[in-house]
C-alpha cells in the first residue's frame, strides 16, 4: 500500500475516536470584513530588501517570530509519537545515532507529509478584473489534540503567518503570505502582473522519488515552492509565469494556480515531475468564468472522505459571476468545509489594485478535520 494512503488511514483512526459525520453549511454571506468566531486575526506585514544579501534578508522577521519558531523546535520531536510503528521507532534510532536533533530528523521524515490541503481559485468578474482567493490548510497528520479537537502543528503555525513586501531598491517586486522562516512561496502576488498560488499534487508518480534522487546528488529538478519563488521574483508576465511554471523540471508533483491581469488569464496547470499534464483555462464562450482547485485532478472525483470541491464550487455557482468580489470570494472561502480546523489562513488578492490581505482563521464546533 502507498505509503501515503497508510498514513491516511492511521491518522483517520486517530480522529475517529471523537469522527464527526461530514459537516456541510450552507453558503456563508456577509462574512466580510472579517470577524467573529472564524476569525482569529489579522497578518502582520514585514518588508524583505531584495538588495541585501540572502543571509541578511529573514533576520528581523526571524527576531520578531523566534519564540513561536522555537515552539515548533519542541513540538517536532512529539510529533514523532503519533507517527506510525516503525516509523516513529526508526526515526528516534536515526536520531539517537547519528547525534542529529530529533526534531530535526523528524523534520526531515515529514516534511513533504506536512501537506497543504488547499482549496485556491482564481475568478473572473463581469469587468473582466481576475480575483484570486486560497485557504492554506495544513498541518494534517501531525497529531490531533483530543481535547481542543484541533491539529497541533495548524494551531501553533498560526502565530508565525507573515505577509511580506518583497523590495528591490525601495520599490515592491512582489507581496506574499508565508510562514516565518519558509523561504519558499506558496501565496503570492506580482503587483497588476499576476497572482500564483500552489497546491499539494498528491500522486504515485514520484511523490519522492525526487526528493530522493535529489538527496542521491541527481539535482536537475527544482523544488516546488522554490519555482513559485523565482517566478514570483523573476517573471514579468502571466504568460511567461504560465511557461516557466509549466515547463520546468520538479522535484515532485504540484497544482499551481495561476491569474494574470487580463480577461481569460486565470488557469490550474497539473503537473507531474517532468511535465504539465493539463493546463485548465478560464474560457468564458463555455461558461467557465473560475478555475478552482483542491487536492485532486479536475478531471476525476475528489476523495470521498474529502470533497470541499463540490461545496466550493456550488457557492462559487451560487454568487455567480456579476456578485464576484473579494468579499463574496471569503464568504466562500469561510464556508465549512472549505474552511475547516486545518485552515491556517485565508488570502484575497486583486492582481489590478496590487492587493493582497490575508486572515488568519478558526473554525469552531461542528467543523470537519479537514
Ligand atoms: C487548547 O486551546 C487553548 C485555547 O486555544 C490553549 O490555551 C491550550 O494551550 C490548548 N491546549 C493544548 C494542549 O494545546
Ligand atoms: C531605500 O530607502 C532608504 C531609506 O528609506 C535609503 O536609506 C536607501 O538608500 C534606499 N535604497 C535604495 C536602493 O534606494
Ligand atoms: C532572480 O533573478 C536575479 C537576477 O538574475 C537572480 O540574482 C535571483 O537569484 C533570481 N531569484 C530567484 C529566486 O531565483
Ligand atoms: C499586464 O501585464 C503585462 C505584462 O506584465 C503588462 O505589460 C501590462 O501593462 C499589464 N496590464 C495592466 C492593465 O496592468
Ligand atoms: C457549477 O457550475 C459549473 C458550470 O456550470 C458546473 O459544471 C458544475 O457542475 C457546477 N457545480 C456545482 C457543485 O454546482
Ligand atoms: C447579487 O447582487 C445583486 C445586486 O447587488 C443582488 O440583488 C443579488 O441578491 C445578489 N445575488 C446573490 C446570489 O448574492
Amino acid at each position: 500500500m502507498d505509503r501515503l494512503c497508510y498514513l491516511l488511514l492511521v491518522s483517520l483512526s486517530a480522529v475517529s475516536a471523537q469522527f464527526v459525520p461530514p459537516y456541510t453549511e450552507e453558503c456563508q454571506t456577509g462574512m466580510y470584513p472579517p470577524k467573529g468566531p472564524t476569525f482569529k486575526g489579522p497578518v502582520t506585514w514585514y518588508t524583505i530588501d531584495l538588495d541585501l544579501p540572502p543571509s541578511e534578508r529573514w533576520k528581523l522577521i526571524i527576531t520578531d517570530k523566534k519564540a513561536a519558531v522555537r515552539v515548533l523546535h519542541v513540538l517536532f520531536p512529539l510529533i514523532v509519537n503519533t507517527l506510525p510503528y516503525p516509523f516513529n521507532e526508526e526515526i528516534k534510532g536515526v536520531a539517537t545515532a547519528s547525534g542529529v536533533p530529533l526534531g530535526e530528523v523528524v523534520l526531515y521524515n515529514i516534511f513533504y507529509e506536512i501537506f497543504t490541503v488547499c482549496t485556491s481559485l482564481v475568478a473572473e468578474d463581469s469587468n473582466g478584473n481576475l480575483i484570486h482567493g486560497r485557504n492554506m490548510d495544513f498541518g494534517l497528520f501531525m497529531g490531533w489534540d483530543m481535547k481542543n479537537r484541533s491539529w497541533l502543528i495548524t494551531e501553533k503555525l498560526k502565530p508565525l503567518v507573515v505577509n511580506i513586501d518583497f523590495q528591490r531598491g525601495n520599490k515592491t517586486v512582489f507581496k506574499s503570505t508565508n510562514f516565518a522562516g519558509y523561504v519558499g512561496m506558496l501565496t503570492g502576488i506580482k503587483p497588476h502582473a499576476f497572482t500564483l498560488t500552489m497546491n499539494e499534487r498528491f500522486s504515485l508518480d514520484g511523490g519522492y522519488i525526487g526528493i530522493v534522487e535529489w538527496i542521491l546528488g541527481n539535482r536537475d529538478g527544482m523544488w516546488m515552492s522554490f519555482l513559485t519563488r523565482s517566478v514570483l521574483e523573476n517573471a514579468t508576465s502571466y504568460e511567461e509565469a504560465k511557461n516557466l511554471l509549466a515547463q520546468t523540471k520538479l522535484l515532485a508533483p504540484a497544482y499551481f494556480i495561476l491569474g494574470g491581469n487580463q480577461t481569460g488569464q486565470g488557469c490550474v496547470i497539473t503537473r507531474s515531475r517532468v511535465l504539465s499534464l493539463d493546463i485548465w483555462e478560464i474560457e468564458l464562450k463555455l461558461g467557465r468564468w473560475y478555475v478552482l482547485e483542491t487536492n485532486y485532478d479536475h478531471w476525476k472525483e475528489p476523495l470521498f472522505l474529502d470533497n470541499r470541491r463540490t461545496p466550493a464550487m456550488k457557492c462559487m455557482n451560487q454568487t455567480t459571476q456579476a456578485n464576484i468580489s473579494l468579499k463574496t470570494v471569503y464568504d466562500v472561502l469561510s464556508t465549512k468545509p472549505v474552511l475547516n480546523k486545518l485552515t491556517t489562513y485565508t488570502t484575497l488578492m486583486d492582481v489590478n489594485k496590487g492587493k493582497l490581505e490575508s486572515y488568519i482563521r478558526d473554525c469552531p464546533n461542528p467543523c470537519m478535520p479537514w
